[in-house]
């Protein structure tokens, strides 16, 4: 294998094994892969990371990737599309392999992302020497431009924006059509109020085909809490006549243990965009990892600083892809002793990070009907909503 092509393992679906690409020794790539992270510390804490957990995480989301290595000829053709997925200095020696390949594995596998990252969060993810990673910014800087837009172009733009529905007429219409492109939408509130059924939901509807309402695009959805069920995506489908099987396909789905896994993945949507289209980014909860690894008030400035950068990493995908992020969140009581209410979780830095926030409540105890208040939002009126958890998902109250 020539130093090239070893920098450029790809993550490529059954689609490309049509091409004239050479399959590796998945197992003996993930055996090396696992002891150069190791080695580079890539993950904070690799022994709290089981074998399986990591190979998982190595072959990223599951449904029917293959690993695959691209062949020197393919690595010539993706190089006719600089700057958008070659890493612009792999041939310069100042950088050496180990630093790229650092990079790739830790998602940023292109120009932008790098370019529009910042060297803390580069630092973080790949351990590369802080000075070098500046370097390479600033490189990125050479091939990626940043311009300005009128405010008349981006009316234009936001016009023809696609929405994606929850599939419940009543919340898509609280939220002006659906969920917003290039935004992240977070949906809050305390256990059981539906936030994981409007997540189901929401992928169902994407994946499903045009003419049934649906944008027939894939879906990433990283459960983080171990609460993602295909079978209650089937019942849902039911009510579409459709065959379930065709929706699952179109749903890649990855666990993220921890916050590391959590942000590679969410580096790692751009792989998988490469090959397929994704319109909806799901995170089912993001806050659930952070609130568990970092505990006690002395941690809470390392938390928020972390939170911060993974809010910034998707708002950068979302907008990189054209798609919508949907995010849920726990509460908390609030500190106020004389305040009863429960407030999200995140602090100011999730208050401003969501770009629409809405606030689930149950209505009363025992019964399916919900409530769900726009709290916040850039550009609609505030207002609320109710709707039903039923067999079929979410449904509004007829
Ligand atoms: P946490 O993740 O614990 O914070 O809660 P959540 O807000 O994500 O709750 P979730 O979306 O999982 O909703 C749980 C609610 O959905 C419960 O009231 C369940 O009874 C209801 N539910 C789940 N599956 C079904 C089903 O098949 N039929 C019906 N009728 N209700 C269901
Ligand atoms: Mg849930």
């Amino acid at each position: 294998m020539s130093d090239k092509t070893n920098m450029f393992k790809a993550y490529i679906d059954e689609e490309a094994e049509d091409k004239e690409v050479k399959k590796t020794d998945v197992d003996k790539i993930d055996n090396e892969t696992i002891e150069e992270d190791k080695e580079s510390n890539s993950f904070k804490s690799p022994d709290k990371i089981t074998d399986d957990q990591l190979s998982n995480h190595q072959n990223l989301f599951s449904r029917s990737s293959t690993r695959v290595e691209i062949v020197e000829d393919e690595v010539h053709d993706i190089s006719s599309s600089l700057p958008k997925y070659i890493l612009p200095w792999h041939d310069n020696i100042s950088y050496r392999e180990k630093y790229t390949q650092s990079l790739i594995d830790a998602g940023y596998t292109t120009v932008e992302l790098i370019a529009t990252a910042s060297s803390d969060e580069i630092f973080d993810a790949t351990n590369i020497p802080i000075e070098l990673v500046e370097e390479m910014i600033e490189l990125s800087h050479n091939w990626h431009e940043f311009t300005f837009d009128t405010a008349a172009s981006i009316l234009e733009k936001r016009k023809d924006m696609t929405r994606v529905s929850t599939g419940c007429a009543s919340v898509d219409h609280m939220l002006g059509g659906g969920i917003e492109t290039k935004s992240i939408t977070e949906f809050y509130g305390e256990f059981i109020t539906g936030k994981t059924q409007i997540c189901m939901q929401t992928a169902l509807m994407t994946a499903l085909p045009v003419e049934l309402g649906g944008l027939d695009s894939n879906v990433v959805y990283i459960d983080t809490e171990g609460s993602f069920r295909p079978e209650r995506i089937v019942q849902m489908a039911a009510k579409h006549k459709i065959d379930p099987e065709l929706i699952l396909k179109k749903i890649f789905v990855a666990r993220a243990h921890n916050s590391d896994i959590q942000m590679k993945l969410v580096n790692n949507v751009i792989n998988l965009a490469k090959h397929h289209e994704i319109k909806l980014l799901i995170i089912d909860s993001l806050t659930s990892n952070f609130r568990s690894e970092f505990i006690g008030k002395h941690s809470l400035v390392e938390r928020q600083q972390k939170l911060n950068r993974h809010l910034q990493q998707l708002m950068r995908v979302a907008d990189i892809l054209d798609l919508a992020v949907v995010i849920t969140n726990q509460v908390m009581s609030s500190m106020d002793e004389y305040d009863k209410t429960v407030i999200p979780v995140g602090g100011n830095i999730l208050a401003h990070g969501s770009t629409h926030r809405i606030h689930f409540t149950k209505q009363g105890s025992g019964t399916a009907v919900r409530n769900a208040k726009l709290v916040a939002s850039p550009s609609l009126p505030l207002s609320s909503t109710s709707f039903m958890i039923t067999k079929y998902g979410i449904e509004d109250i007829r």
